[in-house]
């Protein structure tokens, strides 16, 4: 008797466990995302502590669509695909540019946004022209993001942060000489940072996608006729409307 209790015990416990094993459950899709990337993931809202912005606003739809609650968890650029590929998250909605080194370990969906990288500098800087101008120059980046990647390529000086406003702040106190970010990103700091100013250079596009694990396929093709219903059905314009200028 005393055992069977125990052995039942046991199994309750197991079942729970079972149950809230990773703190998912069937009906929730849990997306990934760095929010300090404006208009596409930043903290905001009437709370003032709000996840929002177009990458979330698209990735509430796909969990729609798949009937299912988002929740989403923030955190830091780099940790992004090692969440994923713990299976700590389910997708990846972070302005994240599809590159051949990331498909190594992960999939990407259908592109959902062109970008290219854009250079912040301090209004009374006029050295950077071209290309060649960035090779001698100080250059904040975001940690792990593709303009770390190209900063890199083009100077040996390059410090990266956790997040684009922590490169900013270099930048105004003129800790370095530019910031390498998104294109959409840099215009969103640069107006609340009217001392700052862009300069456009010759950088090639890059192509946002949401990221998922190698092995769920099918989420991966449920993303995708979500992308493609909401491009059909006005549904991604409108969210484009809603957050970009
Ligand atoms: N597009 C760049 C990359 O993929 C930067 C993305 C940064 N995203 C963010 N939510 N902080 O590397």
């Amino acid at each position: 008797m005393k055992k069977s209790v125990l052995v039942l015990a046991s199994l309750g416990l197991t079942g729970a466990l079972m149950l809230t094993g990773c703190g998912k459950s069937d009906d929730v899709l849990v997306v990934g995302t760095n929010a300090s990337f404006p208009p596409f993931e930043y903290v905001g809202g009437a709370s003032g502590d709000e996840i929002m912005g177009f990458d979330i606003d698209l990735a509430r739809q796909i969990a729609k669509d798949a009937g299912k609650t988002l929740k989403v968890e923030n955190m830091n650029f780099d940790s992004l695909i090692v969440a994923l590929n713990a299976g700590k998250v389910d997708f990846i909605a972070s302005g994240m540019t599809i590159t051949p080194e990331r498909q190594a370990s992960v999939n990407f969906s259908e592109p959902y946004y062109e970008a290219t990288q854009m250079v912040l500098v301090n209004k009374d800087n006029n050295s950077i022209n071209s290309l060649d101008d960035l090779k001698d120059k100080h250059i904040a980046v975001q940690l792990g993001s593709t303009g770390d990647i190209m900063a890199k390529s083009y100077s040996q000086q390059v410090t990266a942060f956790n997040s684009g406003f922590e490169a900013v702040m270099e930048l105004k106190n003129a800790k370095v000489d530019l910031v390498l970010f998104d294109s959409e990103p840099a215009i969103s700091f640069l107006e609340k940072n009217p001392q700052l100013k862009m300069v456009e250079l010759d950088f090639s596009p890059e192509f946002y996608g949401f990221a998922v694990a190698k092995d769920k396929v099918e989420l991966l093709n449920s993303i995708n006729t979500s992308l493609s219903t909401m491009k059909q059905n006005g549904g991604y314009d409108a969210i484009v409307n809603k957050h970009m200028k």
